[in-house]
């Protein structure tokens, strides 16, 4: 059912794991299947916002479950990713990255395949894969906190964490949730079957200082739903 609150709201979603190439035929890659941020655009939208998608790579199946009315834009690399979400979040009233955007890229890009021996360089350098220099990717999310496209928006990150026990990932999303400074970090503590692919999921959201706001546990679709429930909830009263 529709939501007073979303009514006319715009709201940017990100799914998906970049593949950061290596060459033409390589990249380096993450295992988030897009399932939780593409079942968040769908109920943001059945809550009657106008929503955005900017994904990375995301199996056609699951972008099939979309409803016609999300508009679905592509952006594969963490840098494509960053120009593609600072230019539609200037019109965004709510952004939720829900993205696994890698943190690292290699630092240059192949132009032709490359190979796994080479003739021995004169420079005695190795020219095949035996090691891949990377380099830093923006955080985007921390980018939208720091200079927010648009003033008042509502910015809600997700961090897939794992430890040595559920309370050791959680901290690791505690520090997460003050280091980035959005306003919502939902943690997924990966393992137990949680968190990645087509299976239920489990998030902790936290504050911008770390505290617990709310747990939300079941399939993507009612994760999604909870996550909805508490955006409403944050939504400065108003609208646009
Ligand atoms: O990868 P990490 O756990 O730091 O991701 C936490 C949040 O930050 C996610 O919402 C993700 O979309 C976002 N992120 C980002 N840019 C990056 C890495 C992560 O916006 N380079």
């Amino acid at each position: 059912a529709p939501s007073p609150a979303l009514q006319g709201r715009h709201v940017l979603v990100t799914a998906g794991g970049t593949r950061e190439p290596l060459d033409p035929v390589r990249f380096l890659g993450n295992r988030s299947s897009g399932r939780q941020g593409t079942a968040l655009a769908a109920a943001v939208a059945a809550r009657g916002a106008q929503v955005t998608l900017v994904h990375a790579h995301v199996e056609q199946a699951v972008l099939d479950t979309l409803p016609g009315t999300v508009r679905v834009l592509e952006a594969g690399t963490a840098v494509d990713m960053e120009r593609v979400v600072r230019q539609e979040a200037r019109d965004a009233d709510v952004v939720v990255m829900a993205a696994a955007v890698a943190d690292m890229r290699p630092a240059s890009v192949s132009a032709t395949k490359l190979k796994k021996s080479l003739p021995q360089p004169e420079d005695g350098k190795p020219a095949g894969l035996t090691t891949v220099e990377l380099v830093e990717n923006p955080d985007i999310l921390a980018g939208l906190v720091s200079d927010p496209p648009r003033p008042g928006q509502l910015l809600v990150g997700f961090a897939a964490e794992t430890g040595d026990s559920h309370q050791d990932a959680l901290a690791h999303g505690t520090a997460k949730a003050r280091r980035k400074g959005a306003h919502l970090l939902a943690v997924n503590v990966v393992g137990e079957s949680l968190g990645f692919g087509d299976v239920p999921n489990a998030v902790v959201v936290l504050d911008h200082q770390g505290h617990e706001v709310t747990r939300a546990r079941g399939t993507k679709a009612q994760v999604a739903e909870a996550l909805v429930d508490l955006v409403v909830q944050c939504l400065p009263a108003g609208g646009r």
